[in-house]
């Protein structure tokens, strides 16, 4: 990493996420598949909040959204619009803060499994800051009573690397995230 990266994008530890990630995409299937099993065990209290849900489009969609915020982590700044959508949609899913860090959790242990002996300290502390970093974003686009206090412009200032640029095409940027598929490359 550079001095210029680490000034730009604050402390994310970008090459620890991407290689981590690396690690689990020849298992992804597993590991989204994993992830609401292990979600729906651990925290049943959530299940309704996906009722009606087509599970294997929202695999998919996941999947394919924690791909592009791979892609992009050294540019987080890029996706901030695209957050701020997926986090007005998720209230209206109604995802509460305490739901993003069960989601947080989960995705860490399953990782985890997946990745087997290649996980690391290093990579659960990496992906604690990506997911804190990210369920902020998303909590901070929450508008009217509930949402999350100060507002996206304070959380991004909490983080330099999350301080917003001017937003372009934000609406397809956040149509992309739930649908683009971005090839993961090795490390
Ligand atoms: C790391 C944070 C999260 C990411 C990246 C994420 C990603 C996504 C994506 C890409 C979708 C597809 C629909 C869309 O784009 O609007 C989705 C839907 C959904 N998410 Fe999340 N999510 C996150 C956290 C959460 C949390 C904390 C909850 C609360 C339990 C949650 C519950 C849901 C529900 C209920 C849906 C709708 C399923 C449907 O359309 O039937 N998500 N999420």
């Amino acid at each position: 990493m550079t001095d210029k990266d680490e000034q730009e994008n604050g402390d994310l530890d970008f090459e620890t996420l991407e290689v981590s990630f690396a690690a689990i995409a020849p298992d992804e299937k597993r590991f989204v598949e994993r992830f609401y099993e292990e979600l729906f065990e651990r925290h049943p209290a959530v299940m309704p909040l996906f009722e009606g849900s087509d599970m294997k489009s929202q695999r998919a969609k996941l999947l394919a959204a924690l791909k592009l915020i791979i892609a992009n982590v050294r540019n987080m700044d890029e996706l901030l619009p695209a957050l701020q959508e997926l986090g007005q949609r998720h209230q209206k899913y109604g995802a509460e803060p305490a739901h993003y860090i069960a989601v947080a959790d989960v995705l860490i242990a399953v990782m985890a499994e997946i990745a087997g002996d290649q996980w690391t300290e290093q990579m659960q502390q990496a992906w604690r800051g990506a997911l804190n970093a990210i369920a902020g974003i998303m909590l901070g686009a929450y508008t009217g009573a509930g949402a999350a206090p100060g507002g996206v412009e304070r959380r991004a200032a909490d983080r330099p690397w999350t301080a917003p640029k001017v937003a372009k095409n934000t609406a397809n940027e956040a149509e992309t995230l739930a649908q683009e598929k971005v090839p993961v490359s090795g490390p």
